[in-house]
């Protein structure tokens, strides 16, 4: 088939490279100039493993193309995604002036033949409807639109995209679906189904996953917080609980809390949708609000261990984006905990295998924060050793080497990758999260 992506970000760029791995015919469209070019030389602009290989093959056979121009990219479509971001606005509700605003020029842009527009962002309900309002401004030809939300998980995008676990559409037509049903054949099978909605649902279930999800890791967050008043260890008792298969192992680990592009923001957009409803969506603003409590508390256990007062102490921090194997720093807790220390009279040192580019543009103005090149050498004299984000590089370190490198040996694990017992043994004083600290 021939298909356009609007939007060549972490999902639309999945989609892009996916889709034309599978044998379709596809043109990317974005307005960043830069990306653009970069992508057409076949850089990929974010770290996404498996990615490259993709783009390059696809450039190469003639079926992925990039460009800036959203008429030259629809023009002969038959399918539209739009990947477009739908960032969080003050009040918690999506910002979905980027979908808008493509939709409304699609109509002027759209091919003679059927089309059929995909919002493939994360968008709240009632968003097909609009954007099949806006397209329909200008419209002269036939379409149809799609809600299709994406499932996939920064780090594992390539693969989730290429087997995913499930295809969520939400159609308003029998024509629609047999479109999307072509779409995506390569993609789906008997165990990894086609699930067919009204957009309604299609829409609500995207924001109900990332939901469960959080409150999920919130819930294990508030365990982890009664562990460690009653001395419990929450390593055993994840797995006490994860060997239920009514529970199951997965999302049941505690630590510094979630962030990233989707959790914070979508959490946020269904509570502000419930309360436009009327509803008061109590679980999920408690989930929030365990979260923000949770990001708070490495800060507090690393003040408290020095008496109240960090005035001119430097903490090496490994790890700073939101979660491993992504470069993505949006609403990272590493970023949180660093801005914490700063405010408390703190430096920090802080290192990441892919995501330095982007945090060392984010602070160029904030002397108290440098970036390093190389793990080891961010400990240098520092006074502790705070992780953030479970690299397996990290997971894998070499404890003399953290010991010897930092004026003392003392580490706050938020990712909980170290055992106790382990670090005990090489002299490291060690708080993690829900388990009880060594103090040596
Ligand atoms: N990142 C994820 O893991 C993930 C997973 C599932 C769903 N989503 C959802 O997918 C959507 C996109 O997320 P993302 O992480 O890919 O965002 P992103 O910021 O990485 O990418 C968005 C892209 O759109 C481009 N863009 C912005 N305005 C444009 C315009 N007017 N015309 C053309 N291009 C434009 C930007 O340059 C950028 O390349 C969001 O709604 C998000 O919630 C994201």
């Amino acid at each position: 088939m021939r298909v356009t992506v609007i939007g060549t970000g972490y999902v639309g760029l999945v989609t892009g490279c996916c889709l034309a791995e599978a044998g379709h015919t596809v043109v990317c469209v974005d307005n960043n100039e830069q990306k653009v070019t970069d992508l057409q030389n076949g850089i990929v602009p974010i770290y996404e493993p498996g990615l490259a290989d993709y783009l390059t093959n696809n450039i190469s056979n003639g079926r992925l193309t990039f460009t800036t121009d959203t008429a030259a990219g629809v023009h002969q479509a038959e399918a539209v995604f739009l990947a477009l971001p739908t960032p969080p606005q003050e009040d918690g509700s999506a910002d979905l002036s980027a979908v808008l605003s493509v939709a409304s020029q699609l109509g002027e842009h759209l091919p003679d033949n059927y089309c059929v527009i995909i919002d493939k962002s994360t968008v709240p309900v009632g968003t097909a409807e609009k954007v099949r309002a806006a397209v329909a401004e200008h419209a002269t030809t036939d379409f149809d639109v799609v809600s299709n939300p994406e499932f996939l998980r920064e780090g594992l995008a390539v693969q989730d995209f290429m087997r995913p676990e499930r295809v969520v559409i939400g159609v308003t037509s029998k024509r629609a679906e047999a479109v999307m049903r072509e779409l995506y054949a390569a993609f789906v099978s008997d165990d990894r189904p086609l699930l067919v909605m009204d957009t309604a649902t299609a829409e609500l279930a995207k924001y109900a996953a990332n939901s469960f999800l959080v409150t999920k890791i919130s819930f294990m967050n508030e365990i982890a917080q009664m562990c460690e008043r009653v001395g419990a260890d929450v390593d055993m008792l994840r797995q006490a609980i994860g060997y239920d298969s009514r529970i199951g192992h997965k999302f049941l680990y505690p630590g510094i809390g979630y962030g990233g592009s989707c959790f914070p923001k979508d959490v946020r957009a269904l509570i502000h949708m419930s309360d436009h409803e009327g509803y008061d969506f109590k679980l999920l603003k408690a989930a929030m609000d365990v979260n923000r409590q949770q990001q708070n508390m490495m800060v507090s256990r690393i003040i408290d261990h020095f008496s109240g007062d960090i005035v001119g102490k430097t903490f090496a921090v490994w790890g700073l984006a939101f979660k491993p194997n992504t470069d993505d720093i949006r609403e990272a807790p590493a970023l949180i905990i660093i801005d914490a220390l700063i405010a408390a009279g703190a430096g920090v040192v802080a290192y990441d295998p892919e995501a330095a580019d982007n945090v060392r543009r984010l602070y160029k103005s904030q002397e108290k924060v440098s970036i390093s090149g190389e793990k080891y050498a961010a400990l240098n004299n520092a006074d502790a050793l705070i992780v953030t984000t479970e690299w397996a590089e990290f997971t894998k370190a070499d404890l003399h080497l953290i010991a010897e490198g930092l004026q003392q040996p003392l580490v706050f694990d938020g990712r909980n990758i170290y055992r106790p017992e382990t670090m005990q043994k090489a002299g490291i004083s060690y708080y993690s999260v829900g388990r009880r600290p060594v103090l040596l």
